[in-house]
């Protein structure tokens, strides 16, 4: 299987996929945290590139994120399938992807109004390490702002402020949207999954939409 799953900010991505690469025993692809991970290596020359652009919300460079998915891409445990989440993301890195042969089937919209976004995101927490995602009401860990496994610290992202919220709904609006016409055009398998209501409720509704 190899899936992508697209939506704005905060519409529950990294959420639904944490379940889904292990009910399908494939890894998730997360751009996202693959370019925190840079960042937070002082010594990565790419996270010092990207540092600025994702704490301003902005996309980083279609031509850096090709290559990061391509390299990636090749490793042996993709063999069997992968997840994407969060590319492709522009036009241009949806054209590279269906240049480069790599047969997608299926692509999981995940929709969810701007009204509900904020909330969510400006409550999330995260274990940097594992990439596990929490929301301090929607879905909290077992003890404050511990990590449920490691018992470590969580953070809250820098890009998680309102208005960088509000300029990442403007950029995937502006640049991201655009892809669903693209993959409808295209003849992709697309499917929309409502995005608001409770976690494993979603879960189930992807399961059947597979
Ligand atoms: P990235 O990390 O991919 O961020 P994003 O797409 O903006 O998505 P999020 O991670 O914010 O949200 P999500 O949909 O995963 O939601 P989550 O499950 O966490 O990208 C960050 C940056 O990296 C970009 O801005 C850009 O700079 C750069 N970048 C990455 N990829 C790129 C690319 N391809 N090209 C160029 N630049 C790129 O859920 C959110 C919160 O809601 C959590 O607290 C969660 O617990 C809660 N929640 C989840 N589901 C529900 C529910 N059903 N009900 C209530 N709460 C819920």
């Amino acid at each position: 299987m190899r899936i992508i799953l697209l939506g704005p900010p905060g519409a529950g991505k990294g959420t639904q996929a944490e379940f889904l690469s292990e009910y399908l025993n494939i890894p998730r692809i997360s751009t996202g945290d693959m370019l925190r991970a840079a960042v937070h290596d002082d010594t990565n020359t790419i996270g010092h590139a990207v540092r600025t652009i994702m704490a301003e919300g902005r996309l980083v460079p279609d031509e850096l994120m090709i290559q990061l998915i391509e390299d990636r891409i090749q490793n042996e445990d993709c063999r069997k399938g992968f997840l994407l989440d969060g590319f492709p993301r522009t036009l241009f890195q949806a054209e590279a992807l269906e240049k480069s042969g790599i047969a997608i089937d299926k692509v999981i919209q995940i929709y969810v109004p701007d009204s509900e976004i904020i909330q969510r995101l400006s409550g999330r927490r995260i274990h940097e390490p594992s990439g596990r995602i929490y929301h301090i009401k929607n879905n909290p860990p077992k003890k404050d702002e511990l990590d449920d496994i490691t018992h470590e610290p969580l953070i809250q992202r820098e890009d998680d402020k309102e208005e960088t919220i509000k300029k990442r709904l403007q950029v995937y609006h502006h640049q991201t949207e655009p892809l669903i016409q693209w993959f409808q055009q295209y003849n992709y398998s697309l499917v929309r999954v409502e995005g608001v209501g409770k976690v494993d409720k979603i879960q189930e509704n992807i399961r059947s939409v597979l």
